[in-house]
């Protein structure tokens, strides 16, 4: 957790009612000498948990870990209760997992595909048959159930794979960037049956993306990767809390008034004529009115800034040393190489 040692950032002591679907200890895997995965002690409780990180962060490849797919190089790992080195069959029986890539056969029609993904499983077909209905009409394909896969959209074919993890009717759900592709319609459907998935069934989802407003849409928490360290992990809203900010609307001397705050010590970051100063001490509304009257500036608005998911990232990237304005400047310009000083 680099820069980010201490309970506020990382609560991972704080004791929860909710049990831990997911737990690792030193969790590390290698290929080669590139360290994809470093030492990771990760506890992801029941419910939505976003999965985030830059390109060649390592999301896809502890998913991977968590399924038994990649043997781990060094460290331990428990899902739902089983053993990520021992017990891979077990783990996949009992979850979904909807890959990054394409799963599907474009020769079968959706209903096969999915009863399919059933009798893998190792139901029955006629069982699997009747589940692969249930499934697909949940995920909003039961009127194209029977045309081919090849003549699926992107957003159908992300709703069959959809549809194959939910088969069984698993626990936990991993899914590796389910909107990749989607038009905003589709990406819409995909999130809200994930939200609905966990709300109203109880079911527990681990999903990564690169997208912030998908992640906010369906998660509580998030579990943060940068070249295959964990950097933040816990509540979206604990951790907002750790960067809060007063934002501040000036007409004239902004400029003067940016300085006076920077001069006090204060951090501030400025677009224009709004400036957020970090809430890094008592009495800052106090010291902007201050510095405000000292160079001539007029305060428009001054309030508590609300803090959005893409915000924390930011915040994050800044203390590792990463100069980004937003989530998309870090993957345009993902970090090359894996583990190393941040
Ligand atoms: N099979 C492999 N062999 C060698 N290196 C690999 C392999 N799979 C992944 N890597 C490397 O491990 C690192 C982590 O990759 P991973 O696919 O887990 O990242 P990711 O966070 O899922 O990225 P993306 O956002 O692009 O999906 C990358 O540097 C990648 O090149
Ligand atoms: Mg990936």
């Amino acid at each position: 957790m680099v820069d980010f040692k201490g309970p506020r950032m990382c609560p991972q002591g704080v004791t929860d009612a909710r049990p831990a679907v997911v737990e690792t200890s030193g969790l590390t895997k290698a290929y080669g000498s590139h360290v994809a995965l470093d030492g990771l002690d990760l506890r992801i409780e029941a419910g939505a948990t976003g999965l985030l990180g830059a390109n060649g962060a390592g999301k896809s490849t502890l998913l991977k870990t968590l399924l038994g797919l990649v043997q781990v190089s060094a460290g331990e790992g428990k899902v739902l209760g089983f053993d990520i080195r021992t017990d891979g069959p077990s783990i996949r029986q009992r979850i979904g997992y909807m890959p990054e890539y394409e799963a599907l056969d474009p020769r079968m029609d959706g209903i096969h595909q999915v009863r399919y993904a059933g009798e893998l499983l190792g139901m029955n077909p006629t069982v699997a048959m009747g589940r692969a209905h249930q499934a697909l009409e949940y995920v909003g394909l039961g009127e194209q159930r029977y045309r081919p896969i090849s003549s699926y959209s992107t957003g159908m074919r992300q709703a069959t794979k959809l549809a194959c993890a939910i088969i069984h009717d698993p626990e936990l759900i991993i899914a590796d960037e389910p909107s990749n592709g989607l038009d905003a319609a589709s990406r819409d459907f995909m999130l809200q049956t994930l939200d609905t998935t966990v709300r109203n069934g109880q079911r527990s989802v681990l999903m990564a993306s690169h997208l912030m407003d998908d992640v906010e849409q369906v998660c509580e928490r998030i579990v943060l990767l940068h070249k295959g360290r964990l950097v933040a992990q816990g509540r979206i809203e604990d951790l907002k809390a750790i960067d809060r900010e007063y934002e501040v609307h000036v007409w004239g001397a902004a400029d003067a008034m940016a300085t006076g705050l920077a001069d006090r010590g204060l951090h501030v970051r400025r677009e224009g004529r709004v400036m957020r100063v970090a809430q890094e001490r008592d009495g800052i509304p106090t010291e902007i009115l201050e510095v405000a009257a000292e160079t001539g500036a007029q305060v428009r608005r001054l309030h508590m800034y609300e803090a959005s998911l893409e915000d924390l990232f930011i915040a994050i990237m800044e203390r590792l040393g990463h100069d980004v304005k937003s989530s998309d400047d870090l993957y345009a310009n993902a970090p090359k190489g894996g583990a190393g000083p941040a």
